[in-house]
């Protein structure tokens, strides 16, 4: 016994002469008690980045005093106990051990931004002395830890952006100081969080930023909400939440941000809201709210977003509004509104979005939006409004977009675009405009998209339009505009939609550029249109004596080439000829199929079915010996490439029409070097082969197939110079169908022609 006491005595002596003192020694063992906590904590983790490789007890005892408080992300209070643990943005994950109770003084946790993809122990709630818990942002997963109802010190609560699941716990109704309890999952990870916001959540009155959003709470926002006299933030969009908003919201004096957008809430919103509040966001979109706009929404003078759209208000937009300075944007698309649009919202001097889209607006353009100096974004579209355009609205300095289709505006385009630095998209389309389209629309240097369909537009289509350096899309269908189409628009640097259906314009087409291969229907419903793409201009009267002198050229072309192809079709039927001989008699599998196709010449793709040769092969073929005939899209060729002990035929096509006196050699090889190149060839050739075990005997269904894919093998030459003319392509297209006896039509866009595209055609009509 004595020497046991002895021993202890000893014991004590060894570590009191070691350090400072009994009571110290005492502090120690709890203190100790905290590394090795804080230990075994590390033991649960991953820590790739080793961040926390200063966690170690050194190994001589003398370092062993709070050397814990020393860590990386460890603080201690003054008496040497860990008060905050911040393991935030460390690339950490694995689990956090349940002897983090064990820190019984920490007041701050943040474990944010890492990897943790466990469940939070639940010991982690008896951790009272928290005021501050943030694991925002990893794959934590279960069911939220109840309890912290507790830490009646709790003021911030961040389970953001995890995979929890399950309820909301009521008990965080306890935690009545709680000021920020964010909850909400966000894109990356959800928070699956259900069920109602409990009722609870009332007695948290010190409640500053409530943010549930992205979760999937149902049912109504209770009432208690209203008791949230603090309460700055309140995020509850994209959850199912429905019914109607609590009208104590009205009553919230602290209300600056409002998120409900959405869910499928119904009802009107309450009318005072923002009546007693620095209100600045409010964002009700795309959910069932119907009623009024709040008129007070602005009162605090502070209300900078407005977003209403895809709802069901109705009733007119509040005057007050156009007083609110401080609006930026105003989105009120897809509504029922009605009314006039207010006087003044073009004094705001901060507005830049005005989105009335859609809902059921009479009246004018109020004049005092053309003095708005912010504005760069309007759309008016789809309502009922009947005036006429503001003379200067064009001209707002940022205007980037105006749009103001499907109303009843009458008037003209007001000539006033010489100051237009930012307006890219103008949709005037389906009103009532009339007169001409101003010249000075071309001085807007950054337009791209000018849609002016559907009105009663007349006049010519200016000259300068077609030097506008942005501009993309250009819809004038469905108006009286007479007049040719200017030979330069083709060429217009960035246009690459052109729509002057339906209108009075007349005058061959200028076959360039874009014209080249504007669908047809972009050009129909104008009788007096011939040439490019149309059919080619006959007894076309109103005509400059450039174009008369192109006309006689034509008519000579069309004599020189009628003659010449008499010609090649004598010299074709002959070379043809012992050609079919050669083959049949070689008793190659022509000759059965040629049984197969009842004496009729086989339709084939001699070009593309034997694919050995080069374009070089080809290229040496182009002579005035080799011509076999001369159709409409082109000069057929023969070639004979010795190297393969192969005789082919093949089409070059001519662009186009006009294209022919200036032809050059040089478009000889680039249309040539589309058809060798073809890439694709063996695309086309594993085509055929299950085309071969599918269709069976169905050549010709087969080989129209084919034909058709390779029209479109064509078109999708990679460079574009090597792509056909939609001229050519309609007209193989029509050619596309050697097997079908085509109807006789005038009508070239809707039928077939008899002659195959690359096809041997003199021959076919020899044989
Ligand atoms: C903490 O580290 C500093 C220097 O890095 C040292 O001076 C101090 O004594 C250490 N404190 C403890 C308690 O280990
Ligand atoms: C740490 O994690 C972040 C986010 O997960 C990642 O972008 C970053 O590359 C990681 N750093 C290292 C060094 O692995
Ligand atoms: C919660 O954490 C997330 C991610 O770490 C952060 O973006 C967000 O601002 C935090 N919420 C609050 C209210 O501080
Ligand atoms: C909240 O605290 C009260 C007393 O302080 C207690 O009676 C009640 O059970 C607690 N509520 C929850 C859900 O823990
Ligand atoms: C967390 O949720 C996301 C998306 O819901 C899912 O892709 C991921 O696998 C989940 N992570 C874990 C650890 O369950
Ligand atoms: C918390 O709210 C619930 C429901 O509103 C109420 O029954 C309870 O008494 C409140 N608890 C405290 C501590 O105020
Ligand atoms: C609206 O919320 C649903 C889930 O409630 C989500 O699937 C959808 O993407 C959300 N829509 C938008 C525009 O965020
Ligand atoms: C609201 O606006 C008023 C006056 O413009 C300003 O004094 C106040 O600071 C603003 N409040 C907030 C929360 O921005
Ligand atoms: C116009 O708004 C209504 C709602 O008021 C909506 O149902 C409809 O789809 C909208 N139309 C368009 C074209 O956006």
């Amino acid at each position: 016994m004595r020497l046991k006491v002895q021993f202890l005595v000893f014991f004590y002596c060894y570590i009191v002469c070691s350090y400072l003192g009994l009571a110290k020694v005492v502090q120690n063992t709890a203190l100790n008690d905290e590394a090795s906590a804080l230990l075994s904590i590390k033991a649960g983790l991953i820590d790739p980045l080793k961040r926390i490789h200063d966690w170690n007890l050194p190994d001589n005892e003398a370092g062993k005093y709070s050397v814990h408080c020393n860590w990386t992300g460890v603080w201690c209070n003054s008496n040497g106990a860990v008060e905050k643990l911040d393991l935030s943005h460390m690339n950490v994950s694995g689990r956090i051990s349940d002897d983090i109770q064990r820190l019984q003084s920490l007041t701050s946790l943040n474990m944010c931004c890492n990897g943790f993809s466990s469940s939070l122990p639940k010991s982690i709630a008896t951790l009272t002395s928290l005021k501050s818990i943030d694991v925002s942002q990893n794959f934590l997963l279960g069911s939220f830890p109840v309890g912290f109802g507790g830490a009646a010190g709790l003021t911030l609560l961040n389970a953001s952006s995890n995979n929890f699941s399950g309820f909301i716990p009521e008990d965080l109704g306890n935690a009545t100081s709680l000021e920020t309890l964010d909850l909400r999952g966000m894109f990356l990870y959800k928070n699956n969080l259900k069920g109602k916001i409990p009722a609870s959540i009332g007695n948290i009155t010190s409640l500053q930023l409530l943010d549930l959003s992205d979760n999937m709470l149902s049912n109504e926002i209770p009432d208690e909400i209203s008791e949230l006299k603090n309460l700055q933030l309140l995020n509850l969009m994209c959850n199912q939440l429905s019914g109607q908003v609590p009208a104590g919201l009205g009553g919230l004096t602290q209300l600056e941000v409002l998120e409900l957008w959405n869910n499928s809430f119904s009802g009107p919103l309450p009318i005072d809201l923002g009546k007693n509040s620095p209100l600045q966001w409010l964002d009700v979109s795309s959910n069932s709210f119907s009623g009024e706009i709040p008129a007070s929404s602005c009162n605090g003078g502070n209300l900078t977003k407005l977003i209403l759209f895809n709802n069901a208000f109705s009733g007119p937009i509040p005057p007050s509004l156009s007083t609110c300075q401080s609006l930026v944007r105003v989105r009120m698309q897809n509504n029922q509104i009605s009314g006039t649009i207010p006087l003044g919202l073009g004094k705001l001097g901060k507005l830049q979005r005005l989105e009335l889209a859609n809902n059921s607006l009479t009246g004018q353009i109020p004049d005092d939006i053309s003095s708005s100096t912010s504005l760069s974004f309007i759309d008016l579209s789809r309502n009922q409004l009947r005036s006429s355009l503001p003379s200067t609205i064009l001209s707002i300095p940022n205007l980037q977009t105006f749009i103001a289709s499907n109303n009843n505006l009458v008037g003209e385009i007001p000539d006033q675009f010489q100051d237009c630095p930012a307006l890219s998209v103008l949709d005037l389309s389906s009103n009532h405009f009339s007169g001409s389209i101003p010249t000075s629309i071309a001085s807007c240097q950054k337009l791209v998209n000018l849609n002016l369909r559907n009105n009663q537009l007349t006049g010519g289509i200016p000259k300068a339009i077609a030097m506008m350096p942005t501009l993309a899309i250009l819809d004038l269908s469905n108006n009286s505009l007479t007049g040719g189409i200017p030979d330069s628009i083709g060429t217009s640097p960035a246009l690459e939609m052109l729509n002057v259906s339906y209108n009075r314009l007349e005058g061959p087409v200028p076959a360039n550029g874009v014209l080249r291969t504007i669908n047809p229907n972009d050009l129909v419903g104008n009788a007096g249109l011939c040439a490019g793409v149309l059919p080619p201009c006959s007894g076309y009267s109103p005509m400059t004596s450039r174009q008369r002198s192109l006309q006689t050229k034509h008519i000579l072309a069309g004599w020189i080439i009628g003659i010449s192809s008499v010609l090649a079709v004598v010299i074709a039927a002959f070379g043809a000829r012992s050609l079919y001989k050669k083959w049949y008699s070689n008793g190659s599998c022509f000759e059965e199929r040629l049984e197969m196709s009842n004496g009729e010449w086989p339709w084939r793709l001699m070009a593309f079915q034997r694919l050995g040769f080069t374009s070089g092969d080809i290229l040496t073929c182009i002579k005035e010996s080799n011509v076999i005939g001369m159709g409409a899209t082109g000069i057929v060729y023969k070639a004979d490439i010795a190297r393969l002990n192969t005789v082919v035929a093949f089409k070059k096509l001519w662009r186009s029409r006009t294209d022919i006196e200036t032809e050059s050699s040089g478009d000889f090889v680039g249309e040539v070097n589309v058809l060798g190149k073809l890439r694709h060839r063996n695309i086309v050739r594993n085509l055929e082969e299950v085309l071969e075990s599918n269709v069976g005997n169905c050549k010709h269904v087969q080989e129209e197939m084919l034909l058709v894919l390779r029209i479109a093998l064509l078109c999708t030459a990679k460079l574009p110079k090597d792509r056909p003319s939609m001229r050519d392509v309609i007209t193989m297209l029509g050619e596309a169908k050697p097997r079908r006896k085509s109807t006789s039509n005038n009508d070239r866009f809707a039928n077939n022609k008899p002659n195959p595209v690359f096809s041997t055609s003199p021959v076919n009509g020899l044989l």
